[in-house]
């Protein structure tokens, strides 16, 4: 499926129009592109359209049972893709959009079934990145837009590891800045209600909008399984994305749970030729063995900026191994903990001693 991919640049709403406005008319037309967003790029396509839906699973040779997030630039283009628009998800809407936070509620008719992948539901989310909002205003459509990776491999937070994974299976690539988040959006689901009518709310996946200020608004919200631990195999996912092994290095990932003293022991004992270390500033210099650091142990949003790019990275460099010293959960943290803990494919060891 080689295709010609055109590089457009987009980093100035001004300055940049004519290549904005030429991203929406591909995309208009049925065709896919890579366009910034302030979590990750994304590989965004007209999400009422099945076939450009069906394009954007093969270019990234995804599960389509995998349902897509659909973008919007204005809440009132929200209403016409759900059943109903409850109170809190407005309020959420309203304290927290545009940013990084995905609604799930029941669909409406106008989602096709390619889009929610077979789901009577549907996941929007209206992005802060203004050259995002810029492209889905010159579509003049909503865009679903999963990140814009090829399956499996860490999500893309640059226009280069767009290119790197897409060139020649997309119609376009925008080159823009980095993303100012890094990790994906926080996932929460507002289908749930109890036997009163009242909703659950239950969050899918974490992400820069916390479990803390998601609480600020909607009082309980609780955290699914998947978010800390495996779905195992036959078991339901509410999230189909949680039970795919997901932001996989070729190099395998080990959390190592400590502090620092523990840390360096672990290394100096158990290190072997080929593995590499992905730490906190604070461990800094190790000894015996070659390091990056993915921010300050307290620095959270840092470190979600810092993973995907340093797991590419240390992929380019051949580690074998890679042993991460483990972040904390509190805050965004637990966004970190969330991909990293699946990059490892769950081997987390307790540091001892
Ligand atoms: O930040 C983001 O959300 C990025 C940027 C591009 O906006 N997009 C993104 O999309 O991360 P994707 O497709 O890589 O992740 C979407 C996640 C998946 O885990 C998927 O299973 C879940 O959201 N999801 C989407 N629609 C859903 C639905 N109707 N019910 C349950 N989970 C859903
Ligand atoms: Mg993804």
């Amino acid at each position: 499926m080689e295709k010609e991919t055109r590089l457009l640049r987009a980093y100035d709403l001004q300055e940049d129009a004519e290549n904005i406005a030429l991203a929406g008319k591909i995309l208009r037309e049925g065709g896919i592109a890579a366009i910034p967003t302030e979590t990750v790029y994304g590989l965004a396509g007209n999400a009422l359209d099945p076939a450009a839906t069906r394009k954007i699973y093969a270019a990234k040779g995804r599960p389509s049972d995998n349902p897509l997030i659909v973008h919007i630039q204005a809440v009132g283009e929200w209403a016409p893709l759900v059943r109903e628009l409850p109170e809190e998800a407005l309020a959420l809407a309203k304290e927290y959009w545009p940013g990084p936070l995905t609604i799930i509620l029941g669909k409406s008719p106008l989602v096709p079934e390619s889009t929610s992948g077979g789901l009577p539901t549907v996941a929007v989310r209206m992005p802060e990145n203004p050259i995002a909002r810029a492209v889905i205003r010159a579509a003049g459509v909503p865009l679903a837009a999963p990140s814009a990776n090829r399956s499996g491999s860490p999500s893309p937070t640059t226009w280069q590891h767009c290119a790197d994974d897409l060139m020649g299976r997309v119609d376009a690539i925008l080159q823009s800045a980095d993303c100012r988040v890094g990790v994906e959006s926080t996932v929460l689901s507002l289908c749930q209600r109890d036997k009163d009518g009242r909703i659950l709310p239950r969050l899918l996946r974490p992400g820069a909008v916390t479990l803390e200020q998601l609480r600020a608004v909607l009082g309980e919200v609780a955290v699914d399984r998947g978010v800390l631990e495996q779905i195992e195999a036959g078991e339901k996912a509410l999230s189909p994305g949680m039970k795919y092994k997901h932001y996989a290095p070729a190099a395998e990932v080990t959390l190592l749970e400590g502090d620092t003293r523990q840390y360096r022991a672990y290394l100096r004992e158990r290190g072997r030729p080929g593995d590499w270390a992905m730490c906190f500033e604070e461990d800094l210099p190790l000894e015996g063995i070659p390091a990056r650091s993915y921010g300050g142990r307290e620095d959270h949003a840092g470190q979600a900026r810092q993973i995907f790019q340093l797991l590419r990275e240390l992929d380019r460099l051949e580690a074998k191994r890679i042993l991460v010293h483990c972040p904390q959960k509190d805050g965004v943290g637990l966004a970190v903990y969330n991909r990293l803990v699946r990059a490892a494919a769950f081997r987390v060891v307790e540091l001892e001693g």
